[in-house]
């Protein structure tokens, strides 16, 4: 290993046999943490060939097991996203996508820095189990025709213990990495095609829309290379998505959304442009606008949020909760905020938002620390919209006056208002077909 991380610290390329020999010692632990979190930075600073990605992203996908989908007929699909703030577009999607008839396989992370995490946002559901082996994905699947689960040592290992180590390196930032970290888990769940979010602006890994292209034609080239097809949507992530940031608030987002509820209109818009891409790759609408339509009569027909139902309930997740937002968690202290002044959003911080939800409790600061499912930020007022002076901008929601002050902290450099109403900006920004 010592070999390695030189070579690597001295620009050399690494063979395939290397990069197996790294993700299978990062799986089964027998490399320590200094010498892995030293290789990581190297690559960080160095980067990797499209061949070396390519090999990594199989060597990873490798160091476990893969599920074996073949007994179910429809086509699978999953999609994923580079990471955001507000952003559990992936809990209305699945169930959604489902419904249309296609099967989705959807293995997700934790929170990454200050971006929230799917299998966290799950978890703040009462009982709702994400640690499952492929024995008890399978029949969820052939059930419900969406399952959403973790890794576990089976399932790209490797994956699971750079992920934790680079959120306590500084080394999220490394193109190679994002999409060997992303594409491994892609590979091992058996899929026909693949819809990526790369997240572009403030909250994203990549905050310029050149850096954030640059890493999604890596992730589409790296995909094509190891034979899945692959489309990426650049989606705008200056500000959060939707109106909720927070575990439990994400859940009741996805829940409002299905139940046909409008007023979040970008992530709305951002849901069924993944979505339509999706079904159009599964082969159930001519083209992405047709998967776009027919994923709208799915959620006014009430069908989508039945599924939403039946895909918790087989996880074990208590639906009476989705069924009543009232009895999701939410966190004892809340705090308004207020607009100091008249005028027009015209700046909401993805970035310091999600930084804020971190330190009211819904994200982690260090690997151990436990969450506050109940907290997060309601966002009264979004980029565009007119606000009073005084009116609440947003309600901040803690275990206690400390955790609210620390959110405080945060949001009150995150909003600017002006007097004149900012450009609309477009939501999704480009697609790479
Ligand atoms: N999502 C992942 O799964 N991995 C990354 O590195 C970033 C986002």
């Amino acid at each position: 290993m010592l070999e390695l991380i030189a070579d690597k610290r001295d620009g050399r390329a690494h063979s395939p046999e290397e990069l197996r020999f790294i993700a299978r010692a990062a799986a089964a632990g027998s490399v320590p943490d200094y010498q892995l979190s030293a290789w990581l930075m190297a690559v960080c600073c160095r980067g990797m060939t499209r061949p070396e990605t390519v090999e990594l992203t199989r060597a990873m996908a490798s160091s476990g097991r893969r599920l074996n989908l073949r007994a179910l007929r429809a086509p699978k699909l999953d999609k994923h996203s580079t990471g955001g703030v507000g952003d559990g577009i992936s809990l209305a999607l699945a169930p959604l996508v489902a419904e249309a008839g296609l099967v989705v396989p959807m293995m997700s992370g934790r929170g990454l820095g200050h971006t929230g995490g799917t299998l966290d946002k799950l978890e703040a559901i009462r009982g709702l189990r994400v640690r499952l082996s492929p024995a008890e994905i399978l029949p969820r699947l052939r059930s419900v025709g969406a399952c959403m689960f973790g890794q576990t040592s089976s399932l790209a290992p490797a994956d699971r213990k750079l992920y934790q180590l680079r959120d306590a390196t500084a080394t999220i930032q490394s193109p190679p990495l994002v999409v060997a970290s992303i594409l491994s888990k892609k590979l091992a769940e058996d899929l026909d095609a693949l819809v990526l979010d790369v997240k572009v602006g403030s909250g994203a890994i990549f905050q310029d829309q050149r850096r954030a292209e640059e890493l999604a034609r890596e992730l589409v080239g790296t995909a094509r290379g190891l034979g899945l097809r692959c489309v990426a949507l650049l989606t705008a992530m200056e500000q959060p998505l939707g109106r909720y940031v927070g575990n439990a608030l994400e859940i009741r987002q996805a829940v409002e959304i299905l139940q046909g509820d409008r007023r979040s209109a970008d992530y709305l818009e951002v849901l069924l442009a993944l979505g339509g891409w999706m079904v159009h790759l599964g082969g159930k609408a001519k083209s992405p606008r047709d998967g776009s339509r027919l994923l709208e009569g799915l959620i006014r027909s009430g069908r989508a949020y039945e599924r939403l139902r039946r895909l918790v309930a087989a996880q074990g997740g208590d639906v009476r909760q989705l069924d009543d937002a009232g009895r999701l968690p939410r966190s004892r202290a809340r705090l308004s905020v207020a607009a100091p002044r008249r005028g027009y959003l015209s700046r909401l911080d993805a970035r310091l938002v999600g930084e804020a939800a971190v330190r009211l409790g819904a994200g982690r600061q260090t690997m151990e620390e436990s969450l506050d499912y109940g907290a997060g930020l309601v966002l009264e007022k979004k980029v565009g919209d007119y606000v009073r002076r005084g009116e609440t901008l947003a309600t901040l929601y803690g275990a206690d006056s400390a955790r609210l002050k620390q959110g405080l902290e945060r949001f009150a450099g995150a909003f600017s208002i002006s007097a004149r109403a900012p450009a609309a900006r477009p939501v999704v920004l480009k697609t790479l077909a």
